[in-house]
């Protein structure tokens, strides 16, 4: 039986908020093709009574309307600093649970949400699974518009990416820039071989000046949902 791409996302959604989400909690709510689902099961578990008195942090724009459309109690890291849980979804996971975030574009909210967390929950089909992080796609950087050719000339200097081959390109929308939910740019980046030291790398981006925030989630998750053609799996930290 071929499982659909769909229904291994969905998998991984709904357990994890069964597995992990309890009335009276504090939850952040991840973004992407993947986080929506823990948000849909999440949704119908307050609809039916079964979890009550939550209140919820949305991850993006995006999340904060698919909540509003189940009517899940929207709070801020304003008046609620410290979470029980946050689920959500990635697009590398390493054998340490490190992660490439960011490709749908919340990686600012989604951080900052997310370190808030006594538990970060990831949620994954197995094709996210890497050996090491960098070379599937784009690890994006969210820069400011100010001057962002000079912040990508800096990324592309960056010492923990030589010998990587790295690129950068700016992330558009149709034919204008892409605009995050903080009204910033993304510039992505792109390697021919896999980042050797990440902890480097995650310190010298975070060092260049016109630099919000990265893609490389590191000692962050605790757990990692994974589904596959042979069933779900549990990785814990
Ligand atoms: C959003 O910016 C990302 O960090 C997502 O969490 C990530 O792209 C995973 O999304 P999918 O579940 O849609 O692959």
């Amino acid at each position: 039986q071929v499982i659909s791409t769909e229904e291994l996302k969905k998998a991984v959604g709904y357990k994890a908020v069964d597995d992990h989400i309890r009335s009276g909690m504090v939850v952040g709510l991840g973004t992407g093709s993947t986080a929506y689902y823990a948000v849909e099961r999440l949704g119908q578990k307050i609809k039916k009574g079964e979890i009550v008195d939550i209140v919820a942090i949305p991850t993006s724009t995006k999340t904060e309307h698919q909540a509003k459309t189940w009517d899940i109690p929207l709070v801020t890291l304003d008046t609620h600093p410290s979470l029980d849980v946050a689920i959500d979804g990635a697009d590398e996971v390493d054998d340490q649970l490190n992660l490439v975030k960011g490709r749908g574009g919340a990686l600012l909210r989604e951080k900052m949400v997310e370190v808030e967390a006594k538990k970060l929950v990831i949620i994954v089909d197995e094709s996210k699974l890497v050996k090491g992080l960098g070379i599937t796609g784009a690890m994006p950087v969210e820069v400011t518009p100010f001057c962002w050719k000079r912040t990508m000339r800096r990324l592309l200097e960056v010492e923990a990416f030589q010998g990587c081959q790295v690129s950068a390109k700016i992330r558009e929308d149709k034919d204008t820039v892409y605009l995050t939910d903080n009204h910033n740019y993304i510039i992505d980046l792109f390697f021919q071989k896999p980042i050797p030291d990440i902890s480097l790398a995650a310190r010298q981006l975070i060092e260049i000046v016109g630099v919000v925030e990265h893609g490389l989630f590191l000692n962050m998750a605790d757990i990692c949902i994974v589904s596959g053609m042979n069933g779900i799996r549990v990785v814990e930290k």
